[in-house]
């Protein structure tokens, strides 16, 4: 891949800039953001640690849209973060008219793109502008899942004692307080986390998941999480460079798996270089699929705030 845009120079936005540089994902990398000064100073400033990481990796920065010009891929991070107290539904209308001028400079500039959603909303947020684009469905997807699985395997770590490298998390559904830890289908080196998690820990796991973005900026008050999340776009933005076909769990666009139509909702898919190539789709046993379903009944309801 030869050059991503990421619409949004905040925090996410630039420490993912950094991640992807850092790790030469690609050619080129494009800050772009309205605020004066603010993407091409953070361009500048990872640009500057280029010698010390040793990446060629070209980055810079700027206000107008035209540097989106033939990006391959274009990540949104932009928008209103929430407060402390707030949902992510609370910033969905702010954000949606940010999402649409963006949208539209993506149409004009970067039309050939896949496109990652990040902004929160994000699982109406994608919908929102898959409508948008008019693209086809595995093109326009959103970053979510990956974030709450990271969560759930640091919090499974603290309750076994044993390496994050072994452990694999699944979550499902919205990226908000209904999403649903998969704790069958996680795994500790291929052996059930059951095996090794009693009811309690499960239950502190889940709840420490559900609410992980809102714990962190509970402690912090002036900033929402940012190193987690753009480790997680960074993992997504690495099986897309590298077509690595990985399963992971993105925000994509149902047609029928699951049984569920016209909604984006957090799910495992195969993740390569034309974006979703595949929703994989997991035997729910009926308290999962109760879950999931209460999950999707929430995006449903902001669906039609739209
Ligand atoms: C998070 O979960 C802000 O949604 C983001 O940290």
């Amino acid at each position: 891949m030869n050059k991503i845009s990421i619409i949004g120079a905040g925090r996410v936005g630039e420490t993912a800039a950094h991640t992807i540089a850092q790790q030469e994902m690609c050619s080129e990398v494009v800050l772009l953001d309205i605020r004066e000064g603010a993407a091409a100073g953070a361009a500048l400033d990872v640009s500057q640690s280029a010698s010390y990481f040793g990446f060629d990796t070209r980055v810079t920065g700027g206000t107008d849209p035209a540097l989106l010009k033939d990006s391959n891929l274009v990540i949104i991070t932009a928008g209103s973060p929430r407060k402390p107290g707030m949902s992510r539904s609370d910033v969905l209308d702010i954000n949606r008219a940010v999402i649409d001028t963006l949208i539209d400079e993506v149409l004009e500039h970067a039309p050939d793109a896949l496109l990652l959603l990040v902004t929160n909303p994000v699982d109406v947020l994608t919908w929102h502008a898959w409508k948008r684009t008019g693209w086809e469905r595995g093109r326009v997807f959103g970053q979510a899942g990956v974030l709450d699985v990271s969560r759930m395997a640091c919090f499974m770590a603290e309750e076994t004692g044993f390496s994050i490298k072994d452990i694999h998390a699944m979550v499902i559904g919205g990226h908000g307080d209904s999403m649903v830890p998969m704790t069958r289908f996680s795994t500790i080196n291929g052996v059930p986390a059951t095996t090794f998690l009693d009811q309690g820990a499960i239950a502190r796991i889940n709840k420490r998941t559900q609410h992980g973005g809102a714990e962190v900026l509970a402690l912090r008050q002036t900033s929402s999480a940012y190193n987690a999340p753009a480790a997680a776009i960074a993992t997504m933005v690495d099986a897309i460079c590298n077509d690595r076909r990985r399963i992971l769990p993105c925000v994509c666009n149902l047609d029928g798996e699951y049984g569920q139509t016209d909604i984006t909702v957090g799910v495992p898919a195969i993740l390569g270089r034309n974006g979703i190539e595949q929703v994989v789709e997991l035997p729910l046993d009926e308290a999962e699929r109760t879950g999931f379903q209460a999950s999707i009944d929430s995006i449903r309801t902001d669906l039609k705030h739209l």
